[in-house]
This record gives structure tokens, sequence and C-alpha cells, in this order.
């Protein structure tokens, strides 16, 4: 600390600079050796989009359209991956919301008799979906509160309808049979 005096010296203002030239060019050159190396790390680097097995069964093009723009990234095999998904560290923690997401819910992989609408629907009105670190960088995957009204209603019908009967849906609010939503512990 008593150098301090003689590094804040007006009269050796070039002898200061001097001083913190060399470490600053080695934290830069540290960092970037670092970032160099991160990218060599290959988890992040795949960005697969698997075969779409069974779409959800959505009961109208609004509803999908908002889903596509606010799940989608994470939560189906139809991955828009971004241009900072190429680039460590972003690509390691959009991969990992990527895995996770598609483990828990899939829109493309969709299984009537999973209660995953139902799920869903939960988040949204917790306000958990879509995860704010994301509608944070995405403005639009943000849901307006019409656009979360039409979104849960739609996975109401979906929900409704998974009994299996792949019909018209034509009454959309039973939401009666709770005992079959047992099984989706994972
Ligand atoms: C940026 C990626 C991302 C987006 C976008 C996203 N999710 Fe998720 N979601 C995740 C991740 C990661 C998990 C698992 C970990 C967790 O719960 O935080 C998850 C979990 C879930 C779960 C399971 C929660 C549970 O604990 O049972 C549901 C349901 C869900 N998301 C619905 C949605 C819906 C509906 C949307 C769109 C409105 C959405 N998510 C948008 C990443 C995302």
């Amino acid at each position: 600390m008593g150098n301090d005096a003689r590094m804040t010296d007006p009269e050796d203002p070039a002898g200061r600079t001097r001083r913190f030239r060399l470490p600053l060019l080695t934290v830069g050159a540290v960092l970037v050796g670092v970032f160099l190396v991160m990218q060599l790390v290959p988890y992040g680097w795949t960005h697969s989009n698997p075969p779409v097995t069974s779409a959800a069964p959505w009961p109208n093009a609004e509803a999908e359209t908002i889903a596509r723009q606010s799940c989608y990234a994470c939560h189906s095999n139809e991955t828009d991956w971004p241009a900072y998904s190429y680039v460590a560290p972003m690509s390691w923690l959009v991969r990992s919301d990527v895995d996770a997401g598609r483990a828990e819910m899939n829109f493309s992989e969709w299984d009537p008799q999973d209660n995953k609408a139902h799920d869903a629907i939960e988040e949204i009105d917790e306000g958990n979906m879509p995860l704010p670190k994301y509608t944070a960088i995405h403005r639009g995957a943000e849901l307006t509160d019409e656009e979360q009204a039409t979104l849960s209603a739609a996975l109401d019908q979906m929900a409704s309808n998974r009994s299996g009967k792949g019909g018209g849906g034509s009454d959309g609010d039973d939401d009666g049979g709770s005992g079959k939503g047992d099984g989706d512990g994972d």
C-alpha cells in the first residue's frame, strides 16, 4: 500500500502507466486464451433437432403460433438455434436448457396420456415459463395477458382430450378427469 503514493504521483504519470500496462495485457491475453479454450469443449456443439414423431394437437393455429414463439425453443424438436448458441459459454447454457426442457415436456413427441398440458398451464400461470432469462433476450417470447389466455385455453382443451379419443374436441372445458394424471412423476 505504501507504493500507492508513488503511483498517483502527478510528477510521474508515465511511470504509472507503465506499471499497469503489462499486467493489463497479461490479463487480457489470459481472458482471450480462456475464451478460446472454452470453444474446444464439445458440450454445446451439437444443435440437433430430432424428428417430430408426434406433434402436439393444437386446437387452433393462434395457440400454436404462441407456443412456437414462446416455448418451442426448449420444448420441441424444432429448436431455432440462435447464433450465440454456437459460442461458449452461451452454447452450454442453451444446450442445457434445451436438454432439460425437452426432457420435461416435448411438443414434438407429444403423448396425450401424459398430463403435460396441465403442467404447462400451471407453469404459465405462475409466471415460471417461458424462462425469464429467455424472455430477457427474446422479448417477443414474453406472453401478453391475451396470449397467455389463448395458450392456456388451448392447453386446457388438449388436457381434456388426453383420454385418447382424438375427437373433435367439441366440449373443451371438461376438466373432471383428474384421476389419470398420476403418471408424470419424471
Ligand atoms: C429457454 C428455454 C425454455 C423456454 C423458452 C420454455 N421453457 Fe419450460 N422448461 C425449461 C427448462 C430448462 C425446464 C426444466 C427445468 C425447470 O423446471 O426450470 C422447463 C420445464 C417446464 C415444465 C415442467 C415443469 C415441472 O417442473 O413440471 C413445463 C410444464 C414447461 N417448462 C412449460 C413451458 C411452457 C408452456 C413454455 C412456453 C410458454 C416454456 N416452458 C418455455 C426451459 C424452457
